[in-house]
């Protein structure tokens, strides 16, 4: 992995304070931050509490957007596992991520997530959830020079994909734009077929459009071989559509290479380039098995290029 070096830069926080950050070693992890934020917004109550971030300037041009990512349900999704790390660079974009309001470590002081009470919880309202994403992004406006004028574009998945819908229809003054992420609209339900519900397969149709575009004859091995995968199970007594089985989570794993495809490792897939790797041992493979193995084994955490795939991790 290659470091680079971040310089020291101060940022004037909310409500006055000063916060000197220094981006710490990696291009793609910078360090996490807290930011003061109203427990109630638009009311009187002044109480705050602390929601984790992450900023990224390193790719910042003075007007050039901010990609924000409205974490989901769940602890931080930090910056090294955001698409928007990969898209920064040519749009001169910051990118940003804020953790979810009661998730993490973003809980008002003496609240816990074991201390369930109605009480506790009357601030997890998504009036509240939308305002913490709007003083996060004008905080950033702010206090980073040449992004007062930056366009805002939000972004999420499932949950989160919900939750970009919402922002662009309540708040487009803030928003420009938004990338929803499988969000929890219509594509939800139990469809079997694209019929039924062609939101369900959109996914599945832009992994295929990125592999033909990086590489065309890598993508008509993998349709191939996902082709002939159907057959041997096809006269299979078992009731379960094991071929269907594996067919998603090779699209799963063919889809996550797409989507990360850093010069580092990430969050989520622990290859540098994977897209890449990917396309070249498809392209390498012998057989049908060897090419859908790669897949398997680049996803799986015990990658060493030998060795069978470890089902558990
Ligand atoms: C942010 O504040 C919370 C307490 O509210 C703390 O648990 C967490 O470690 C802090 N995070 C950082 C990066 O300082
Ligand atoms: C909260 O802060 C505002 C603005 O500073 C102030 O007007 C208000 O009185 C404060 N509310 C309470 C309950 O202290
Ligand atoms: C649980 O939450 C309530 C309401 O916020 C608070 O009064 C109480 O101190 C909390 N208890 C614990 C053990 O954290
Ligand atoms: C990605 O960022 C997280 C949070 O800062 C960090 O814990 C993790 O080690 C990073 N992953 C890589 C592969 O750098
Ligand atoms: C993939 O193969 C190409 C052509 O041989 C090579 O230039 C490139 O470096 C390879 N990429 C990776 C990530 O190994
Ligand atoms: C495919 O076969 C060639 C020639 O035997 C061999 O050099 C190559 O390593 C094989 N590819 C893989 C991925 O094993
Ligand atoms: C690679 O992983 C396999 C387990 O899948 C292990 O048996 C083997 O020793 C590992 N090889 C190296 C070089 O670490």
């Amino acid at each position: 992995m290659k470091y680079f070096s971040w310089s020291v830069i101060t940022i004037v926080g909310f409500a006055g304070s000063t916060i000197a950050q220094d981006l710490g070693p990696s291009l793609y992890n910078p360090p996490k931050q807290n930011f003061t934020q109203k427990l109630n917004h638009g009311s009187n109550d002044n109480t705050t509490f602390q929601q984790q971030y992450q900023i990224n300037t390193a790719f910042f041009k003075p007007g050039g957007p901010i990609l924000f990512h409205q974490s989901e349900e769940g602890p931080l999704v930090p910056l090294n596992s955001s698409v928007f790390t990969d898209y920064a660079p040519e749009l001169g974009a910051l990118v940003a991520t804020l953790e979810h309001r009661f998730f993490g470590t973003s809980f008002p002081a003496g609240s816990a997530y074991n201390n369930v009470t109605t009480e506790a919880y009357a601030p997890l309202t998504l009036g509240n959830v939308m305002q913490d994403s709007i003083e996060f992004v004008n905080w950033i406006r702010q206090t980073t020079p040449g992004a007062e004028n930056s366009k805002v574009i939000y972004t999420g998945g499932s949950y989160g994909g919900f939750l970009t819908a919402i922002a662009l229809v309540q708040h487009s003054d803030t928003f420009y734009g938004g990338i929803s992420g499988s969000p929890g609209l219509t594509s939800w339900g139990l469809s079997l077929t694209l019929e039924d519900n062609p939101f369900r397969y959109g996914a599945s149709d832009w992994v295929s459009n990125v592999y033909y575009d990086a590489n065309y004859a890598a993508a008509l091995r993998i349709k191939d071989a996902l082709n002939e995968l159907k057959m041997p199970f096809q006269t299979s007594s078992s009731n379960l559509d094991w071929s269907n089985i594996l067919n998603v989570v090779l699209v799963q794993q063919y889809d996550e290479f797409a989507q990360f495809n850093f010069p580092t490792k990430t969050e989520i897939i622990e290859i540098a380039l994977a897209l890449e790797v990917v396309i070249n041992q498809t392209l390498a493979a012998n057989s049908t098995g060897e090419l859908l193995r790669a897949p398997i084994l680049m996803g799986n955490s015990i990658y060493n290029g030998t060795g069978c795939a470890d089902w558990e991790n």
